[in-house]
């Protein structure tokens, strides 16, 4: 007679918890909020507008395209920001304030989490499946992610230029610049004056003012990433975020880019990620310096301030040989 071995109980499903809550390491004062699930947006929608215009809801006051007399750049401050991509942690309790009116860039190696940064800064990051973050993203005082303010809103208020310029291919220059109106709901009583003053202000203007019937696609890359600018400036934004928008440019397209972001920031408060230690120099008022530490490990800030300290002085001697081109 054959015995049979008593077949043992399989183990509990392994269940995931949410990320740790990690204390305050710096200012134990500050608003601390744990992780929290924010939910998937349709990352089929248009890059730059995350709701179609029908679903969004309404701004608080009708917005007309254009730039503003009464136009004031935003204030940006992130507290304590932390981000995990499918649980993993890429970003490690990021502190920082975008100043009114100045360019801060943020620099530092390849993954150690600038992008995944920037794009927590108008709600891009929870558009990526799996994507959490904690901490907060105030907009002159207002929480982005708070219920004053929809997904649609923020974009439209924190506009952003991508590494690739996208103008949309089956659109005309002109139209290409009036996108984000149609896509937003706002509305304008002058096109053409407000093609001309977007193109004017992204230094695009002479190029084009003869062919603003042709595609998007006829221009050369630097003068689709000026018109990817323009486009975004037709809603008005306070703030604009540009993730290494000259990385595919020639040295004459991207000077005249900086030109271009130098005069924006009296208006419009800029931030934009580079490799280029010279050109976070040139262009920028504020620099933040991210870093991973220990392989493995999210990145963090690991100081900021003004650029002109930064690169002369900094607190830290892995930021001078960042600069310096001495690692990353
Ligand atoms: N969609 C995603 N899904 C999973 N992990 C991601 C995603 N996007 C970024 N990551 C991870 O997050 C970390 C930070 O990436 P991020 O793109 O922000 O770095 P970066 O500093 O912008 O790098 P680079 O300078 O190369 O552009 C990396 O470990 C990266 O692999
Ligand atoms: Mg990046």
């Amino acid at each position: 007679m054959s015995q049979t071995t008593p077949v043992p109980p399989p183990p509990p499903p392994v269940t995931h918890a949410p990320p740790p809550y990690v204390a305050p390491a710096v200012d134990p004062t500050g608003p601390v909020a744990p992780p929290v699930a924010r939910p998937v947006a349709d990352p089929t929608a248009p890059s730059l507008w995350a709701e179609p215009a029908s679903e969004a809801a309404e701004p608080s006051a009708p917005r007309v395209g254009g730039i503003r007399d009464d136009q004031l750049p935003g204030r940006l401050d992130v507290l304590h920001l932390s981000q995990w991509f499918n649980k993993r942690k890429v970003l490690e309790r990021c502190s920082l304030s975008m100043e009114p009116g100045e360019v801060t860039a943020l620099i530092g190696p390849s993954g150690c989490g600038k992008s995944t940064f920037l794009r927590a800064l108008n709600r891009m990051h929870e558009l990526v499946p799996g994507a959490e973050l904690s901490g907060q993203v105030l907009l002159n005082g207002v929480d982005i992610y708070g219920v004053d303010m929809s997904p649609t809103e923020v974009r439209l208020r924190i506009g952003m230029v991508f590494q690739k310029p996208n103008p949309f291919p089956a659109m005309s220059i002109a139209d290409n610049v009036l996108a984000g109106l149609g896509l937003s709901g706002s509305k304008t009583d002058d096109p053409e004056w407000l093609v001309e003053q977007c193109l004017r202000r992204a230094g695009l203007w002479t190029e084009v003012k003869d062919r603003l019937g042709e595609s998007g696609m006829s221009l050369s890359g630097g003068q689709q990433q000026r018109l990817c600018i323009a486009r975004s400036l037709a809603v008005h934004p306070d703030v604009l975020l540009m993730d290494e928008p000259c990385s595919a440019l020639d040295p004459i397209s991207t000077r005249v880019i900086e030109e271009t972001i130098r005069e924006l920031c009296h208006d419009i408060t800029i931030v934009i990620v580079t490799h280029n230690m010279q050109q976070a120099q040139r262009v920028s008022d504020q620099c933040a310096f991210f870093l991973v530490e220990t392989l493995g490990e999210p990145g963090r800030i690991v100081e900021h301030g003004p650029t002109e300290r930064m690169y002369s002085n900094p607190s830290d001697p892995r930021t001078l040989d960042y600069v310096n081109g001495r690692f990353g």
